[in-house]
């Protein structure tokens, strides 16, 4: 997509990691930083859908590197940054965006299984990435981290209120690492997208007697735009975040959600 050529957005010769990039935003921001000179380390748990994604990105000539893991394995967390040093010998931007969403539920029908996976994945995904992340960017002295968080990660949404909890944890991630690594020369922020066309979104599960498009029109009548988000929508903000247009920014959230939070 053309959505941005300014100059600020050329990442030439960064080391990119990318949790969840077999698809939608993961996939989207690894295909705009790669056509902007990145090299990129990808993981996924899902091992086909990243072979696609890969023989997109070497098709077009961009550097790649990949690893079948699962998030909330923190050895296979260490293992990704491995990746990047062992092949690139550094890391210059993490973008941890690996997650799921849980089934829409109303708050007494939150079961344990639930609450736990939310955390495994969406929490302890960002934690163990983060903390070896910082390591490598501590000692370069240098180093920017991205955390997909969610509208839910700042405010109350109806039905989701496992998925709210990891997302708000992940704020905190985010302020906390941002605090302590400042002084490293190491950035750390979140963006927290409103619902967005990605397949998370578009193969939502409906409630019995409703269709997919009635909940994206329900959903999309709570938003001041009165639509959902555009995937490049937000990874052209994911960029913003990462890019050299914004070093003195650090331990932000940024809502990117047609209005929702305003
Ligand atoms: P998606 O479902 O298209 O992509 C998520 C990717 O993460 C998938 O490729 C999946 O295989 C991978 N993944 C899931 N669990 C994993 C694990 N344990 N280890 C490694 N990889 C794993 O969804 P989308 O929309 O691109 O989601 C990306 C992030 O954006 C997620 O953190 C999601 O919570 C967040 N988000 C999405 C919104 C939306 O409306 N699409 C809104 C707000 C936040």
């Amino acid at each position: 997509a053309e959505f941005m050529r300014d100059p600020m957005l050329d990442f030439t010769g960064n080391v990119v990691l990318i949790t969840g990039a077999a698809s939608g935003f993961g996939a989207l921001a690894a295909e705009e930083l790669g056509r902007r000179g990145a090299r990129l380390v990808l993981g996924d748990i899902n091992a086909a859908g990243l072979g696609l994604v890969v023989d997109k990105l070497t098709a077009q000539g961009i550097e790649v590197q990949t690893m079948a893991c699962d998030v909330s394995s923190e050895t296979d967390c260490a293992a990704m940054v491995a990746l990047a040093r062992e092949n690139f010998g550094r890391l210059d931007i993490a973008i941890n965006n690996a997650g799921i969403a849980p089934p829409m539920q109303y708050f007494e029908e939150v079961d344990e299984e639930t609450l736990d996976l939310q955390h495994r994945v969406n929490v302890k995904g960002v934690f163990f990435g983060m903390k070896h992340q910082l390591k490598v960017m501590r000692s370069q002295g240098s180093g920017v981290i991205l955390n997909v968080s969610s509208m839910a990660g700042l405010g109350g949404a109806p039905k989701v209120a496992a998925y709210a909890a990891a997302k708000h944890s992940v704020v905190g991630l985010t302020r906390t690492a941002a605090v302590e690594y400042a002084r490293h020369n190491v950035r750390v922020n979140a963006i927290c997208p409103f619902y967005t066309l990605t397949p998370m979104v578009t193969d939502i599960q409906a409630p019995e007697g409703a269709t997919v498009d009635q909940v994206h029109a329900q959903l999309a009548s709570g938003c001041p735009m009165k639509r959902l988000g555009k995937p490049e929508e937000v990874v052209s903000a994911m960029l913003m975040l990462c890019s050299p247009a914004l070093t003195y920014v650090t331990g932000q959230t940024l809502a990117v959600d047609g209005g929702v939070s305003a």
